[in-house]
């Protein structure tokens, strides 16, 4: 594993949590790329510090330039909209462009953090699949043979703010889809999510983030080592329902399975 500092590239860094994942990256000392679609807005809203590299997830050849040389990745894209805007095309299949860009690119393979939600394993037709969308996301970045952390949070910023103390948990078992399930403040997430990167014990974790009553944790080595990790070459994570079986996964969805699992292993 690459150590300090990473070139940290952020996919999504100019959405709510992807703002605070540079501002962290940058105050533990990397060096960071941000994909921006605007570059006016990626100016008005992210560091000085923060390279701004043009590039849309939709667009595969746009990606080669963001990708070169990234020790490390932090995926946090949400999609808002139908058509290229919609989850199918933003949540899952810009984490394939980004993954499939990799295979073209020289240097060491990254370390991926990725982003989803609690109840990804939630079969839902709701916001256009989205939870689907986001869990196979999940299955690319399993299959893509990276070191890789996937981060579940639950409801951004609805904890109290005496909700501090942080709790992963497995098996993505609370399935209100509502924030009964668990809330948790976007700061806590852009530390966990750049924490994983340089963090041994979350290799190839996947977890549920929300916030208990509690003090914040000083050091979340702890709290990654406690995890049980993916079963290796499982598209799921370790516990989690097996309610999305591959032979009924539409045939694209295979097919984009098979492309990320051949370049890992090319
Ligand atoms: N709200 C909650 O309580 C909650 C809880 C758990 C999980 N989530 C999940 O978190 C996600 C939202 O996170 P957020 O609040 O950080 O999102 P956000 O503020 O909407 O930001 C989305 C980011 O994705 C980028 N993006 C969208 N389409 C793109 C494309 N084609 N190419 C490149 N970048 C693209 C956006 O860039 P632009 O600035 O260029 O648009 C922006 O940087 C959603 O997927 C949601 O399901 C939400």
């Amino acid at each position: 594993m690459a150590t300090h500092p990473l070139t940290v590239l952020v996919v999504g860094a100019t959405g709510s949590i992807g703002r605070l994942v540079v501002a962290e990256a940058i105050a533990r000392g990397h060096t960071v790329r941000a994909l921006i679609r605007d570059r006016a807005k990626g100016a008005r809203l992210l560091p000085a510090d923060a390279e701004l590299v043009a590039g849309d997830v939709t667009q595969p050849e746009t990606l080669r330039e963001a990708v070169a040389g990234a020790d490390a990745i932090v995926l946090t894209l949400g999609s808002f909209g139908t058509g290229s805007s919609s989850p199918q095309m933003v949540d899952y299949a810009g984490v394939r462009n980004v993954l499939t860009a990799l295979a073209s690119s020289d240097g060491a393979p990254p370390r991926i953090a990725l982003m989803t939600s609690i109840g990804a394993t939630i079969r839902s037709s709701s916001y256009g699949h989205l939870l689907e969308w986001k869990r196979r996301s999940e299955r690319l970045v399993r299959a893509s043979g990276l070191t890789y952390t996937i981060v579940r949070p639950g409801w951004f910023d609805m904890n109290g703010p005496d909700e501090r103390q942080l709790v992963f948990l497995q098996g993505d078992r609370r399935r209100s889809g509502g924030p009964a399930d668990g809330c948790v403040a976007r700061a806590d997430i852009a530390r966990v999510l750049v924490a994983a990167l340089t963090a041994p014990e979350a290799a190839d974790r996947t977890f549920e983030l929300v916030a208990e009553q509690g003090a914040a944790p000083g050091d979340l080595g702890p709290l990654f080592a406690a995890l049980d990790q993916d079963p290796p070459g499982s598209l799921d994570a370790v516990c989690d329902e097996a309610n999305m079986p591959l032979d009924a996964e539409p045939q694209r969805v295979r097919d984009d399975l098979e492309t990320v699992r051949t370049r890992a292993t090319a």
